[in-house]
């Protein structure tokens, strides 16, 4: 038997051959230079490709000092990965009116957003309250002594350990924040020997991740400190182990709620819904996401699509917020939606309750150019009002998400812009883009007749 193999073909398999290599063990690679660091990329994974090392270098910024800046937020930066910056305008939120800055790379949202602002702002916009801005901090430990011996010597030692955080205070008591509380937890009954500080902090316009993470581990220095000079603790009892000193990104006493509502019949009204149908099915298609916790996911999901936009946007960590909204969203035990609605005396009413501990100072927010930007389009807010903006932005989402589901369904809307995403895929010029979003108004979006649309107009089939 005879087997031909081109040359072209050869080569295209010794590059896949050669491309399960594994890459060596690194040491020093966080010393290299951007530069140095690239090469050692082209080297061990492009396989000295070309056009690998270009698209890293493409996304440099011209201007070098921007450019350090961003290098500098985070360790081993290569490049700059881009994510759209939109706004979404027409939102109106306690009477006054703003444009939302939103960065999310998912088609549809910054659409779905501005077109609920609208809708909203002529039924009295939105309507946005915080509850509450208390944040969390623990310091867990062990203990294997006497439990009533240890509440009495915290008792003894609580103003000691408030005295031992009066530097890091300081500043953060000028503005009004600071460590509300400590309290000790006993979680014996979970863990042997597990004790915990609860700690509760105000830290006003800051996220203030740092600042309560300074405090937890003075506490933990502290408490360690006085529980061997603790004359009543035998030797045993004096032997504490702190395991961790941490913040918590579970922030139920850092809530926020925004709302929503109009009378029935300025609900949309069309041949296939009344007002009052369109009304009831939406209100059902909550109670769904709140009894059934594989609709509550994607219904708060779409919650999220809102709510991280202005999160990201505003420099603020959309992880910890993810992290403590879906943690609320499971409080009773199960999962269930974040938002709620109602029928009331002939009204619909649609709110959002969702703990979001937000800041407007530290971080990103005076570093990044453009979450400064972002702030500025907002009005310079306070951590409160970002809260309830994005809070607001949570519900809006939710609620053009909710619309079309019970109406049109999803997929009318993400197929135009998933349209052009793939026209963008395949370097549509404007002339065929027009041409074919014009076909497409009449025919179903689907990635393949798309492709087969593309390459008819371009004559290849
Ligand atoms: C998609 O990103 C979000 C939705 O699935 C949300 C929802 O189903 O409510 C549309």
């Amino acid at each position: 038997m005879i087997i031909c193999i081109s040359q072209n073909r050869i080569v295209s398999l010794n590059r896949r051959i050669t491309k399960q290599k594994m890459a060596p063990v690194v040491s020093g690679f966080s010393k290299l230079s951007k530069e140095e660091k690239i090469k050692w990329l082209a080297e061990h994974h492009f396989y000295n490709d070309k056009k690998a090392t270009n698209t890293l270098i493409t996304y440099w910024n011209s201007d070098e000092k921007l450019q350090q800046l961003h290098d500098e937020f985070t360790e081993n930066t290569i490049s700059n990965y881009y994510l759209p910056f939109s706004v979404a305008p027409n939102f109106l939120i306690n009477g006054e009116r703003y444009t939302l800055p939103m960065t999310i790379e998912e088609s549809s949202v910054v659409a779905a957003a501005s077109k609920a602002a609208k809708f909203w702002q002529t039924r009295g916009g939105f309507s946005a309250e915080v509850i509450s801005t208390t944040k969390v901090g623990q310091v867990h430990f062990t203990y294997s002594g006497d439990s009533n011996a240890l509440f009495q010597f915290f008792e003894i030692i609580k103003p000691q350990l408030l005295a031992s955080v009066s530097s890091i205070t300081k500043n953060m008591e000028k503005r009004g924040g600071g460590v509300k509380d400590i309290e000790l937890r006993d979680k014996t009954a979970d863990i042997q020997n597990y004790y915990q500080l609860h700690c509760t902090f105000e830290t006003v316009d800051a996220m203030g991740a740092n600042f309560i993470n300074s405090c937890l581990e003075q506490f933990a220095k502290t408490l360690l400190t006085e529980a061997k000079k603790y004359h009543d603790f035998s030797d045993s009892e004096k032997e504490m182990e702190i395991i961790m000193s941490i913040l918590s990104n579970y922030v139920p006493e850092c809530l926020v709620k925004a709302s929503v509502s109009c009378a029935i019949e300025e609900l949309p009204n069309t041949e296939q819904l009344s007002s009052l149908q369109y009304a009831e099915k939406f209100v059902r298609a909550v109670q769904i996401a709140e009894v059934e916790p594989y609709r509550a996911v994607t219904h708060n999901k779409g919650i999220m699509n809102g709510i991280d936009a202005v999160v990201l946007a505003t420099g603020n960590d959309f992880r910890a917020i993810e992290a403590g909204a879906h943690a609320y969203a499971a409080r009773n035990g199960k999962y269930a939606s974040l938002t709620h609605a109602e029928i009331k005396e002939g009204r619909f009413i649609f709110s959002i309750e969702i703990p979001l501990a937000l800041g407007t100072v530290g971080g990103l927010t005076s570093l990044h150019p453009l979450v400064k930007l972002a702030l500025q389009l907002l009005g310079k807010p306070n951590s409160k009002k970002l809260m309830e903006i994005t809070a607001v932005a949570g519900l809006a989402q939710n609620f053009a998400a909710l619309n079309s589901l019970i109406t049109t369904g999803i997929q009318q809307g993400h197929m135009k812009m998933h349209l052009m995403n793939i026209l963008n895929q395949f370097e549509a010029s404007e002339t065929e883009k027009q041409q074919l979003v014009e076909y497409f108004k009449t025919h179903t979006v689907t990635h393949s007749e798309v492709v087969a649309q593309i390459e008819k107009l371009r004559g290849l089939y």
